[in-house]
């Protein structure tokens, strides 16, 4: 049994309280593990679905957090090629089993046995990463330990700062793009809600070479949207708008965080376009039969799996790709979450600065 210790966390101990700062147990590092210090965190959607009273899945004391960065205080004696020093990341995936068919290629996230680990609300049933819960708690913290396995290192000169998104909202994007062919460019690629996942995929997608529409409820949104990459931008609650777009687009990223028309969208897809639902929806969603006219897939994807993680977060700094972020300390949580569950109205992730936090 490895010795624990202690770090700080910002989280909701009780379904019904609010955010607080209360302590957390992690393990010390063992030969595989690395630990860091937690510079900065993105705030995904899924924090807030997670923290939501009503959500009946979640465990607590929760830490929220998957779009972790930090720079590295402790490593382990078997591992080679991470240092004391270094900046380093982890996104959603913090344990796996290590050892099954999807794991072994790199896909951690549809781990066979067990499942992988996500970086908080997970109980830790592989064994590598431990809690004093028994479950895991996120990045809102000021320190981590995790397998060399999870970690990410951040290319020399790519900020800090900006590193977190790309490890949930940028990989959410780039494992699909890729699955769908879409790296090699010359595709039309949709990107429907344009928040956090949404301005990542615009990004990316437009970064290999595709031409991008951007989908949204958002008019105001338009500007800079075209000025991160999009060529098109359709109002989704705007049918004129909708059908200067009828069935021009090859694959379709749909972030949106709420019930939806999934039909109109299916619309705009071209024959044997796909559709890849990613936000989290609760109310399941009426389809039209007759999309088997234009013989369209309808998909789904989950983050991505670790090498796909240090290659986005690779062409992200290759390609100069930084996500719109605006910075927030602890006390600000409440008025993001607020911001986020209404639908978040600026081309922004936001990122919790740990050390003003504290
Ligand atoms: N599949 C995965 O692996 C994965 C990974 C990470 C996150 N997620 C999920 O992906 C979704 C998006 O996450 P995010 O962090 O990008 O969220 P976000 O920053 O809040 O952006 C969501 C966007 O959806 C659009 N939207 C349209 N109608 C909405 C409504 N009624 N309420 C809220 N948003 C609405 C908005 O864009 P417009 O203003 O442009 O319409 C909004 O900016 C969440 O459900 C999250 O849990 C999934
Ligand atoms: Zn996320
Ligand atoms: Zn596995």
């Amino acid at each position: 049994m490895s010795s624990m210790y202690s770090t700080f966390a910002f989280g909701k101990e009780t379904k019904q309280g609010g955010f607080t700062k209360f302590n957390i147990q992690r393990n010390e590092p063992g030969e595989h593990d690395v630990q860091f210090d937690v510079k900065f965190c993105g705030i995904c959607h899924t924090d807030v679905t997670f923290a939501d009273p009503n959500t009946p899945i979640t465990k607590y004391p929760l830490v929220p957090g998957h779009e972790l960065a930090g720079v590295v205080t402790k490593v382990g004696d078997k591992v080679g090629d991470v240092k004391v020093g270094d900046e380093v990341g982890i996104g959603c995936i913090s344990d796996s089993c290590q050892d099954c068919t999807y794991c072994d290629i790199g896909e951690e996230q549809a781990c066979a046995k067990g499942g992988h680990s996500m970086t908080y609300n997970a109980d830790t049933v592989h064994g590598h990463i431990k809690t004093g819960t028994g479950f895991t708690q996120g990045g809102y913290c000021g320190s981590m330990t995790v397998h060399r396995q999870y970690i990410v290192k951040v290319p020399k000169g790519y900020p800090l700062e900006m590193t977190g998104p790309i490890l949930c909202a940028g990989i959410t994007m780039y494992s699909p793009l890729k699955h769908w062919k879409c790296a090699e460019g010359g595709k039309r690629v949709g990107i429907v809600g344009i928040g956090g996942l949404g301005q990542m995929g615009i990004r990316l997608a437009k970064a290999m070479g595709n031409s991008v529409t951007a989908i949204s409820t958002s008019p105001h949104k338009e500007q800079a949207a075209r000025e991160i990459g999009a060529d098109n931008f359709v109002i989704s609650s705007n049918p004129d708008s909708m059908t200067t777009a009828s069935k021009s687009l090859d694959l379709i990223l749909n972030t949106v965080s709420a019930d939806h028309d999934l039909t109109a969208l299916i619309g705009l897809l071209a024959r044997d376009g796909t559709i890849v639902q990613l936000g989290v929806v609760r109310k399941p969603h009426a389809i039209n039969q007759l999309i088997f006219f234009r013989r369209v897939n309808l998909s789904g994807s989950l983050v991505g799996g670790m090498k796909d993680t240090q290659d986005c977060l690779d062409f992200c700094h290759q390609k100069n790709i930084m996500p719109a972020i605006e910075m927030v300390t602890a006390d600000q949580i409440p008025k993001v979450y607020e911001k986020l569950s209404a639908k978040n109205d600026q081309i922004v992730r936001y990122v919790l600065d740990i050390n003003k936090s504290i």
